[in-house]
């Protein structure tokens, strides 16, 4: 029995950051600025705040400018709402991210919108989602990307391939099955109502997990030779009953493997590209608000 290969995200998210820096600094000489993104934070969740704090130290170790805005969980929605407009207007910012979830008595959606679309980095408003399946230039949310640019990178040319995404969250589901049938593949969402889950996933070339549910999708359920993508990152307890956690993807990943060409690891598979394409819609954003041609090889 062959046994995959483990896709080396967290190697792959330091060349594609290091490319990154390289193009900051090329920006910085045609442009006589830094990139700047803007990151806001509300309430105190802490792994929010540990992801925050982890997009400022890589936002800088690129060489762009961070600014990171904290405010209380109970901030109304309309001080929230003038933020954001404060910086739609701020030039030295390129990116604006706004760290999900929020309070439950603000509106996400009204947030989002909010967001000037040149410079909405996570891809989330109507007018980068809709420029996306339409097939028009666009930003595109980080997660997906980094999932199609591993992908890319494992099996080259991805057209005709049977693709299985599992999930259809609006940031990581809806828009992977978007940029899988850009790159020529047939693709199934399946999700929680789906009839015989196994068989569907079956199909698959290409399975992409992004459910939340700690490793649902079973080894048995992948086809000999796919390249499977966890998305998921999920805290569970240890089996040895001590009382600490540890993290697991959406997949069986150990069963898996013996089936599976190629499988990213949780922690150290699609987690880390997340911060990194992040880095790279920035740049990306940045140059297109300074008129510039899109940086290459990003
Ligand atoms: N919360 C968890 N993931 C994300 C993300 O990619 N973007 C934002 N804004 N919030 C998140």
């Amino acid at each position: 029995m062959t046994i995959g290969k483990i896709i080396d995200g967290k190697a792959f998210a330091t060349g594609l950051r290091d490319r990154v820096g390289d193009g900051v600094a090329d920006f910085v000489a045609a442009a006589g600025r830094k990139p700047g993104l803007a990151v806001v934070l509300v309430g105190e969740d802490p792994a929010s705040a540990v992801y925050v704090r982890n997009k400022g130290r890589m936002t800088v170790a690129a060489g762009m400018e961070s600014f990171e805005f904290k405010r209380p969980a109970s901030i109304e929605e309309d001080d929230l709402l003038d933020l954001i407009e404060e910086l739609n207007h701020d030039d030295r910012v390129d990116g604006i991210l706004v760290q999900l979830p929020l309070p439950a008595h603000i509106d996400e959606t009204a947030v989002i919108a909010a967001i000037d679309p040149a410079k909405d980095v996570d891809g989330f408003h109507v007018v980068n989602s809709g420029r996306l399946a339409t097939g028009q230039d666009a930003l595109v949310p980080c997660t997906p990307l980094g999932c199609i640019m591993l992908l890319k990178d494992e099996l080259g040319d991805l057209s005709g391939m049977e693709a299985v995404v599992v999930g259809r969250s609006n940031i990581v589901g809806k828009p992977m099955a978007q940029l899988l049938l850009a790159e020529n593949c047939t693709v199934t969402i399946a999700h929680s109502r789906t009839r015989d889950l196994a068989s569907v996933v079956h199909r698959a070339d290409i399975v992409v997990a992004a459910v939340g549910r700690p490793e649902m999708v079973k080894g048995e359920w992948i086809r000999p030779g796919a390249t499977v993508i966890d998305v998921g990152i999920n805290r569970v307890a240890d089996d040895d009953d001590d009382g600490r956690t540890r993290l697991v993807g959406d997949v069986a990943t150990a069963e898996a493997l013996a089936h599976a060409r190629a499988i990213t690891p949780v922690p150290g598979g699609v987690g880390p590209m997340t911060i990194a394409v992040l880095l790279r819609n920035t740049l990306v954003a940045a140059h297109a608000r300074a008129g510039l041609a899109a940086p290459e090889g990003l």
